[in-house]
């Protein structure tokens, strides 16, 4: 799976992915995070790669290797993922954000390792930045994709982020199937955009999601 698959439909285009999850340190030993695995994303980096398109990709911690022809930062916290896009998403044509961006934080971060105590421990957590609410605010030629994982009421909730977050799409995924999504090699969500479209890709690899993803992406491009 080298270059030789590579055409030039997006030559030229760039395109920006946050992929993977986060995680916020509470100690040196110890941090808060979410089940996000990152193969989307990465899937996600590859077909745009493919597809011709300079892509930066903006990482959380993973198992996975960083995508061939593709940058690959590397980010920890949800702060310095924010760090980073900042610094990119100006010059982008696309925005992907596939993160599963940390909402809450540790208020403070002890710099020695906390000691157990004798009953419960009761920690305080505070907001970290909403990255694609700002990117939805900054927007200016930028097509801008959001995910969403939901348990419930997936179209509803999925509505609503797209409206409020200013995107012109949004990818939404049923958490709730445990046979798909999270650390699984398949997955299977609906492509919702702001005009009110809605799109099925049925439950297949990540890769073929990532494909599909690509072409209606790039289908609303043609579009404007
Ligand atoms: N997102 C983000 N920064 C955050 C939280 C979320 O950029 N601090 C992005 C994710 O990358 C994703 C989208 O927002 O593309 C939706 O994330 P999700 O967690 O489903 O929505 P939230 O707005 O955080 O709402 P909630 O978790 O309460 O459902
Ligand atoms: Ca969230």
């Amino acid at each position: 799976e080298v270059d030789t698959n590579r055409t030039n439909k997006w030559k030229g285009k760039k395109v920006l992915i946050t992929a993977g999850p986060t995680r916020e340190a509470l100690d040196p030993v110890r941090y808060f995070t979410n089940y996000s695995s990152g193969k989307m994303g990465y899937a996600l980096a590859q077909a745009a790669m493919e597809n011709g398109a300079e892509v930066v990709l903006i990482s959380g911690p993973t198992a996975l290797n960083p995508p061939i022809n593709v940058t690959t930062i590397d980010v920890t916290s949800a702060d310095e993922m924010f760090e980073h896009v900042k610094r990119h998403h100006v010059n982008m044509d696309i925005i992907i954000k596939t993160a599963a961006v940390a909402d809450y934080r540790p208020s403070s971060r002890n710099n020695h390792k906390i000691k157990k105590q004798e009953g419960p421990l009761t920690l305080e957590m505070e907001r970290t930045m909403d990255i694609l609410h700002y990117l939805g605010q900054h927007k200016k030629k930028q097509f801008l994709v959001g995910f969403a994982a939901e348990t419930q009421d997936i179209k509803e909730y999925g509505r609503k982020k797209l409206e409020k977050k200013n995107l012109d799409a949004i990818v939404l995924n049923d958490v709730s199937r445990k046979e798909i999504g999270f650390d699984s090699d398949q997955n299977e969500v609906l492509f919702m955009t702001r005009h009110g479209e809605e799109q099925e890709i049925e439950q297949t690899s990540k890769r073929n999601i990532a494909k599909q993803i690509i072409q209606l992406i790039d289908f609303e491009l043609r579009k404007d």
